[in-house]
């Protein structure tokens, strides 16, 4: 049985629980961030506290605590449930109101955060990839914000398990791919480019896709940011997609077409060690 974080106490996870007028229950008016473990280590804790601040400022809600007590609180709990690999989810919502769709000055946000265990990191087997659908993008229009107003993924990858995919690549009115359901998409053209969508309003500024960004630019690949079509994606070399959950994952067919060979290609590998050495190297908390 886990422990889980609810505004400043620590609850068995069957105990923690929110109130039923929480505005992240009721409107989703809330924002959160996934954050990677892996030995023991927070990946790219910076960033991603950096983007829960800016998710907070966009949609009007102070931090509800200083980063260094955040900080403390993510560390206790990492301890108190001995994770060494996984995950920690943090939730801050708006607070806790009569249902009213204007917000309320004054509220106090409500902190929820919790842990799961998973396997460490495996180069090897992250070497399986996946299959992706394409589903249309019916997202609000500012996917740059990390809401949990996520009913659009969930259906979207809801559709991909149940046709036995991993992901869902979304496309917008164009057939140009934004991103994955929880996910940023990936290409490899023929001429050895890889290519990701641009950071904009269409889609998630991805922690992992940045540092995929930094780290592929370190080591000499050549990497563009610019839309891609469907039809672009299943000509490429390779295809792959990142997210502090899969981390760096080929992808091996999109709707029925293969991939390259189907199976991880040059640059993906190369990408799927770069990052297990890049977190290999992150502090341990
Ligand atoms: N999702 N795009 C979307 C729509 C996402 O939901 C996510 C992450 C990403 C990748 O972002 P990052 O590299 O910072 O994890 C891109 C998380 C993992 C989730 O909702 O569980």
């Amino acid at each position: 049985m886990s422990i889980s974080y609810v505004n400043g106490r620590y609850l068995t996870h069957a105990d923690a629980g929110v109130h039923i007028e929480d505005r992240g229950f009721q409107f989703a008016d809330a924002v959160y961030e996934v954050f990677a473990v892996q030995g023991g280590r927070l990946i790219d804790e910076a960033p991603h506290l950096d983007r829960l601040a800016r998710s907070l400022r966009e949609i009007g809600v102070p931090q509800p605590m200083a980063p260094a007590a955040l900080k403390m609180v993510m560390r206790h709990l990492l301890r108190v449930n001995r994770v060494r690999n996984g995950g920690l989810y943090l939730q801050v919502s708006r607070g806790v109101a009569r249902r009213d769709f204007p917000a309320p000055d004054g509220l106090t946000p409500t902190v929820v955060m919790t842990v799961s265990r998973q396997k460490p990191f495996d180069p090897v087997a992250a070497l399986i990839g996946v299959r992706v659908i394409t589903a249309p993008d019916l997202r609000w229009k500012r996917c740059d914000i990390k809401t949990v107003q996520l009913l659009a993924g969930v259906l979207s990858k809801t559709a991909a398990y149940a046709h036995g995919a991993g992901e869902a690549w979304l496309l917008d009115e164009d057939h140009m791919i934004t991103e994955g359901a929880s996910s940023n998409a990936w290409i490899v053209t023929r001429d050895k480019t890889l290519v990701t969508h641009q950071t904009d309003r269409t889609i998630l500024g991805g922690i992992t896709r940045q540092t995929i960004l930094k780290l592929a630019d370190e080591h000499g690949l050549n990497c563009v940011e610019r839309p891609f079509s469907l039809a672009e994606a299943r000509a490429a070399r390779e295809a792959f997609t990142t997210s502090s959950t899969l981390m760096v994952r080929p992808v091996t067919h999109i709707d029925a077409s293969q991939i390259g060979d189907g199976t991880a290609g040059a640059f993906c590998r190369k990408l799927i060690d770069l990052y297990a050495a890049y977190m290999k190297k992150s502090p341990s908390v």
